[in-house]
């Protein structure tokens, strides 16, 4: 993966928290979230960069990613979100420096048991159908764990399509539950819990959705949860709020050939030339991240110039059109998602050519591909 890289942008990053900081109140803390190798940009690094930018917790899925952060970075606060399965086998892992995401009465059990008693926060479930209880089931555990003398300290809950419509009723309704939720945990004696909802959308869109903590994924990169939340925001006479894109994927050519016209490209055969064809071979493919739907439709940049994907995205490697391109050289620098001269290509516009969400694009890039700071 020598001529592979992931760029990743520090001034970016900055201002990405920067952005959110200055829609944030001062006491509402800033959790970056970093799961899934930080949506493909690198754990350690992103864990690092938000650390010295100032986040106040870093937010991954696994128990694991969390051992990881807590070895490298032990002053930092860690927020696990995901189940921990087995909770009782890896709890000595576990301090005060972390934050554990529950749903059940038998977790909030067993961490109270624990001395180095890590933040317990309850996650409910208003409207994500996903992980923690909702209604009377979720009355009669709290009324339980009170009655249990089992202290817990955030409430929390996660909305379910924010990033989806520009109208916005469903995730309004969703707030006014957790809102009755915590009124409800107050009423039995749970006075002082602090809560958290919103992930980048919705600490973008609502106000009164930031609460003690925001927890900012996608955007914290500098991309756009969707357009519907930009346009949400532009409807809201907001136009200004700046995200700058974080990551940068490059490769180089390892391979350049002339090819005849009717010459046939890659598996299957799926390409057939017509016209004589230079093309170049990149060491990328979909082990490395660049899916098998821009087979044939998909393009990268050469020199500032789009250069097609022809055939299929083969498992290492990706074969180019660079006919247009004056004398290619191997090694010359391809770049993936990003900029090259004046022409970009963004992991949106990959997204979009396959169907899919920048999300599921970043997080894909194999983390074994070296991610390095610039500037
Ligand atoms: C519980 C929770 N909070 C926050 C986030 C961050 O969301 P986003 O990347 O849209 O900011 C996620 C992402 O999946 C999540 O699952």
């Amino acid at each position: 993966m020598e001529l592979t890289k992931v760029e990743i942008s520090k001034t970016a990053l900055v201002t990405n928290i920067q952005s959110f900081r200055n829609i944030l109140p001062k006491h509402t803390l800033f959790a970056s979230v970093i799961k899934s190798n930080a949506y493909g940009h690198g754990l350690e690094t992103i864990a690092e960069l938000s650390i010295k930018a100032g986040a106040d917790i870093l937010a991954v899925n696994y128990l694991e990613e969390g051992i990881k952060i807590h070895g490298l970075f032990p002053e930092a606060s860690i927020m696990i979100m995901g189940e921990i399965p087995n909770l009782e086998k890896y709890i000595k892992y576990l301090n005060s420096s972390f934050h554990i995401v529950v749903s059940r009465k038998d977790e909030v059990q067993l961490l109270n048991r624990f001395s180095q008693r890590p933040q317990i926060h309850l996650k409910v479930d208003s409207g994500m159908g996903r992980l923690g209880y909702s209604g009377k089931t979720l009355y009669k555990m709290l009324d339980e764990l009170k009655s249990d003398n089992l202290p817990i300290n955030w409430l929390m809950t996660h909305f379910a399509s924010t990033e989806d419509f520009t109208e916005h009723s469903y995730s309004m309704q969703q707030l006014t539950t957790f809102q009755q939720y915590n009124e409800y945990a107050k009423k039995i004696g749970y006075n002082n819990l602090k809560l958290h909802a919103a992930s980048s959308a919705s600490t973008m869109l609502f106000p009164e959705a930031k609460l003690d903590m925001v927890r900012v994924g996608i955007s914290l990169y500098g991309l756009w949860p969707s357009i519907q939340t930009r346009l949400s925001l532009s409807l809201m006479g907001n136009t200004t709020f700046h995200l700058q894109p974080v990551l940068t994927w490059k490769t180089g050519i390892v391979h350049i050939q002339d090819l005849n016209t009717g010459s046939y490209i890659g598996y299957g055969s799926t390409y057939k030339t017509n016209y004589p064809t230079k093309t170049a071979v990149i060491p990328v493919g979909y082990y490395e991240g660049l899916d098998r739907r821009l087979s044939n439709q998909g393009y990268v940049l050469v020199r500032g110039e789009r250069a097609p994907i022809l055939g299929r995205v083969c498992m290492n490697m990706t074969i180019i059109d660079v006919t247009h391109i004056q004398n290619p050289k191997i090694g010359e620098e391809v770049v993936l998602i990003g900029k090259s001269g004046n022409e970009i290509i963004s992991a949106d516009d990959m997204a979009s050519m396959i169907g899919t969400i920048n999300y599921d694009v970043v997080t894909r890039i194999n983390p074994n591909i070296p991610r390095i700071v610039v500037e």
